[in-house]
């Protein structure tokens, strides 16, 4: 297992090359980081998202992934996150991980939570505009949590990437 700090970010290679879908992830990735305040758009569109910003030099390939996210009291959860620019929203934007946590709805700013990897569902898209990101967005959910189920990752697990740890 690696755990990486926010700023030394490791990357699943076969995950850079990769245009397709649903990718098991080489080695499991986990990050950890303070959670920030976004621009709220996430709220509005009915998918608030726990933002992390990951550092410069960052190698983890950019794309929307299965996760599970621990938040700083230690309770984990299943999450989709988004790791990249935002190009639908922002020109050139900041790398930013997003993290949509599935089945909750507190408050987690200024946590130090940590997101680990699971599986890379997709690429990042430029989409024509915010009704047909959502429509994408609903479409993730729904596959992570396929992918968390089919892991038998359920809530309160210690995980590993290729599924659960005794
Ligand atoms: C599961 C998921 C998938 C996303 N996919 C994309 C995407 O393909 N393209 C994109 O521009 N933004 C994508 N985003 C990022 C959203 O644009 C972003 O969460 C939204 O604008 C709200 O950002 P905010 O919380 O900073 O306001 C995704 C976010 C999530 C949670």
């Amino acid at each position: 297992m690696l755990a990486l700090e926010e700023t030394d970010l490791l990357v699943p290679e076969e995950c850079a090359h990769h245009h397709g879908y649903a990718t098991t992830l080489a080695e499991q990735v986990e990050v950890r980081g303070v959670v920030v305040h976004g621009a709220k758009l996430g709220r509005a569109i009915g998918f608030p998202t726990a933002n992390m910003k990951l550092g410069g030099c960052c190698r983890l390939a950019p794309g929307i992934y299965a996760v599970r996210f621990r938040d700083g009291f230690g309770t984990v959860r299943n999450g989709v996150a988004s790791f990249g620019r935002r190009p639908t929203v922002v020109d050139d934007g900041e790398l930013l991980l997003e993290t949509y946590v599935l089945d909750y709805a507190g408050d987690l700013y200024g946590q130090t939570c940590q997101v680990t990897f699971i599986e890379y569902l997709r690429p990042e898209t430029k989409f024509d505009g915010l009704e047909a990101m959502v429509q994408q967005i609903d479409l993730d959910v729904v596959m992570a949590r396929e992918v968390l189920r089919k892991r038998k990752i359920s809530l309160g697990d210690e995980i590993t990437a290729r599924g659960r740890k005794k």
